[in-house]
């Protein structure tokens, strides 16, 4: 076999990682040995780097790399939007298949460069984009596709697991944790991503499209962080026994008269009963149950960023490159990607979910019944209310409800925040 040449733009945590497994003599299939890296395109030429490498294979151009003729394969593990979706569908235009790890790029711009890619009889993969080195991507483009997925729920995020595993085994710091999860390659660039839930919505909407086969309008998908959870929040949880996590949905829902399928799809921070086998998810770990017929129900789970998981997934990739062009021109239709069929995302109020709302009020007689009376009124019905801390002048109340409309759950909360003896919901969290 023809050796595989490969441009690799980004040298950082994913890139070095990248370099390392290509160069190191592990014992591993020998089709690794046909990889050869070209070149380099890094941003700062000047950067002093860890890994000692010959200086001929660096630029800052990454275009260079692209309209080099002799060069088989891009890898684009550079990050950010812009200049990272023209280098991939420049690369694709010019006959060059592509393997990334940007989940933001394939997120918002998946159906154009799953397009360009099929029109130029090349390929885009992307299994590093989702939960690093678990294999996902591939298995829901091949291994599962005789299934009718049903739904997915996970942990898809290692920067705020890996936050919040630290704060309920060791009551951490959040801001340090962030810091930490920085320093070992686990963040983006900007870490708002992450804290905030649009990484986690990025790949839930890239695995919602491959599930389900329709596009996903990405600024459709309601997402919150974990920027606004406190020790309190966690301390109560595990009083009432469960863990919080930062959860990603998506739900088959029914096909409409336009045939569409509808979607539920949401990211937040949850309460898992700690018995619940995503509860035992630690670290910068990720999981993803999958629910699908005939097959039942599949746990997938392993390190869901860093260096050598991530790379891993990135010469994956690589080596189903090289091995599908062995086949003359012929495109393999699992391992490129098509939409087909419509999807939509169900409106937030229409949904129904378990919830926990954490209210601060005036420790006096009568509130939790009129907090009771409200959500009644409402057809919100209750699991549990408590009262789980009071001091002279207030009391911290915690409900569970049981799974109920969003809709009404929303109309409660703005009438219980209305009430007199409020001081403030302190917090809202989804439950499973
Ligand atoms: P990183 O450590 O920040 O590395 C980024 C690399 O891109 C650096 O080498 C930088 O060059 C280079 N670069 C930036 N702008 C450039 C430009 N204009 N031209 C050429 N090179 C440029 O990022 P990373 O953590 O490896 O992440 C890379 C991608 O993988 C992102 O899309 C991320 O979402 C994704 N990903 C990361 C992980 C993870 O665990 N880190 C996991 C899954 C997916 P310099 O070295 O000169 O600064
Ligand atoms: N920042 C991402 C995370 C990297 O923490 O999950 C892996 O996609």
């Amino acid at each position: 076999m023809r050796k595989c040449k490969i441009g690799i733009v980004g040298f950082g945590t994913v890139g070095s990682g990248i370099y390392k497994i290509l160069s190191s003599e592990v014992d591993s299939h020998p089709i690794l040995k046909e990889i050869e890296i070209a070149k380099i395109a890094v941003k700062d030429l000047n950067k002093k780097r860890d890994i000692k490498l010959n200086t001929n294979l660096l630029t800052n151009d990454p275009f260079k790399l692209i309209n080099d003729p002799s060069i088989d394969v891009i890898v684009e593990v550079m990050g950010g939007v812009d200049l990272a979706k023209d280098i991939i569908l420049q690369s694709l235009k010019l006959g060059k298949s592509v393997v990334t790890a940007n989940k933001a790029v394939i997120a918002r711009y998946g159906e154009e460069i799953y397009k360009t890619a099929s029109k130029e009889g090349v390929y885009i993969l992307s299994e590093a984009a989702v939960c690093g080195g678990i294999p996902i991507i591939e298995p829901l483009k091949r291994s599962l596709k005789s299934n009718s997925i049903k739904k997915m729920v996970g942990i898809i995020n290692g920067t705020t697991n890996f936050i919040l595993s630290k704060m309920t085994n060791e009551k951490a710091d959040y801001k340090e944790t962030l810091k930490l999860a920085q320093s070992l390659g686990y963040a983006e660039f900007d870490p708002t991503a992450d804290v905030e839930g649009h990484d986690a919505a990025d790949k839930i909407s890239i695995l919602s499209e491959l599930a389900f086969g329709g596009k996903i309008t990405r600024e459709e998908i309601h997402s919150e962080g974990i920027s606004k959870i406190n020790l309190k929040d966690i301390e109560y949880a595990n009083k009432l026994g469960f863990e919080i996590k930062l959860l990603a949905l998506s739900e088959r829902g029914q096909i409409n008269s336009n045939d569409s399928l509808a979607l539920n799809i949401w990211v937040g921070p949850s309460l898992i009963p700690k018995s619940h086998p995503l509860a035992t998810v630690k670290g910068v770990n990720n999981a993803l149950l999958i629910e699908a017929d005939p097959l039942g129900e599949i746990m997938l789970y392993g390190p869901g960023a860093g260096s050598g998981p991530t790379a891993a997934s990135v010469v994956s990739d690589i080596l189903n490159l090289h091995a599908a062009s062995v086949k003359n021109n012929t495109i393999d239709p699992l391992l490129s990607f098509y939409f087909w069929r419509n999807c939509h995302i169900i409106e937030s109020s229409q949904i129904n979910k378990k919830n926990y709302l954490r209210i601060i009020c005036l420790d006096s007689p009568g509130v939790i019944g009129k907090i009771g009376d409200i959500f009644g009124k409402n057809n919100v019905s209750i699991e549990s209310i408590v009262q789980l801390d009071a001091s002279e002048d207030k009391a911290e109340i915690v409900v569970i409800t049981h799974e109920v409309n969003n809709g009404d759950f929303e109309r409660s909360k703005d009438e219980i925040n209305s009430l007199n003896e409020v001081k403030i919901i302190a917090s809202q969290l989804s439950c499973i």
